[in-house]
């Protein structure tokens, strides 16, 4: 009845999804609640809160080469779930927050980590933050993006962050962003053994 949760279209992921399964990839697509259909030939497992994301992509890592976090996970969640509706009253209501985990930090940070690409969604100084998030979470390809610039719409502008330097792509619609992006990481992609 009530939530709390991050708005996301989810149509960046899914041009991703189907942008990796067109370039020969065996694709699974773990994904919050959107109204998209799968891309044919994209392994959908679907979850709805930040903590069964991170069972899921877990549960689906073992033999991924790439993983590429693009989910607008939200960053905390109300520290009780309430089994009934909220009633309203006239006065405040508080609800405690917790922190979810960083599922994208999680499984960079793994000894047997795969090759991780993050999103950073940021609305102001997006060179330094993005660049700060591939650092911090120590991920080879960052594709930053204002949240103004591509939020709900079928185009986007995204910048992408590597140890070379800065990358901006033109501004075009989400499918062809997702093809330049599976391009970038496919080159950057160490040598299979
Ligand atoms: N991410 C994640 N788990 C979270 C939060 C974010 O895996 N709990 C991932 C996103 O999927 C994205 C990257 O981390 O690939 C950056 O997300 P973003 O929301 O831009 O930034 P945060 O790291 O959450 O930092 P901040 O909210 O302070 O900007």
């Amino acid at each position: 009845v009530r939530g709390i949760t991050n708005s996301s279209s989810g149509k960046m992921a899914y041009s991703l999804a189907r942008a990796c399964a067109q370039a020969g990839a065996d694709v699974t697509l773990v994904s919050g609640p959107v109204a998209l259909s799968a891309p044919a030939g994209v392994t959908r497992v679907s979850v709805k809160s930040a903590l069964q994301m991170r069972d899921a992509v877990s549960a689906a890592l073992p033999g991924c080469d790439v993983f590429i976090g693009v989910a607008a996970v939200a960053d905390y969640r109300p520290d009780t779930a309430a089994e009934h509706k909220i009633k309203k009253s006239g006065d405040a209501l508080q609800i405690t927050l917790t922190p979810n985990p960083d599922i994208l930090a999680e499984v960079a940070a793994r000894r047997d980590a795969p090759f991780c690409v993050g999103f950073a969604a940021e609305s102001r100084n997006l060179d330094e933050y993005a660049e700060g998030k591939r650092r911090a979470k120590k991920l080879p390809l960052v594709v930053g993006n204002l949240v103004q610039d591509g939020l709900g719409g079928d185009d986007n502008q995204v910048v992408l962050y590597d140890a070379a330097g800065r990358h901006p792509l033109p501004r075009a619609p989400k499918a062809d962003v997702a093809r330049a992006i599976v391009a970038h990481l496919a080159d950057l992609l160490p040598p299979r053994p």
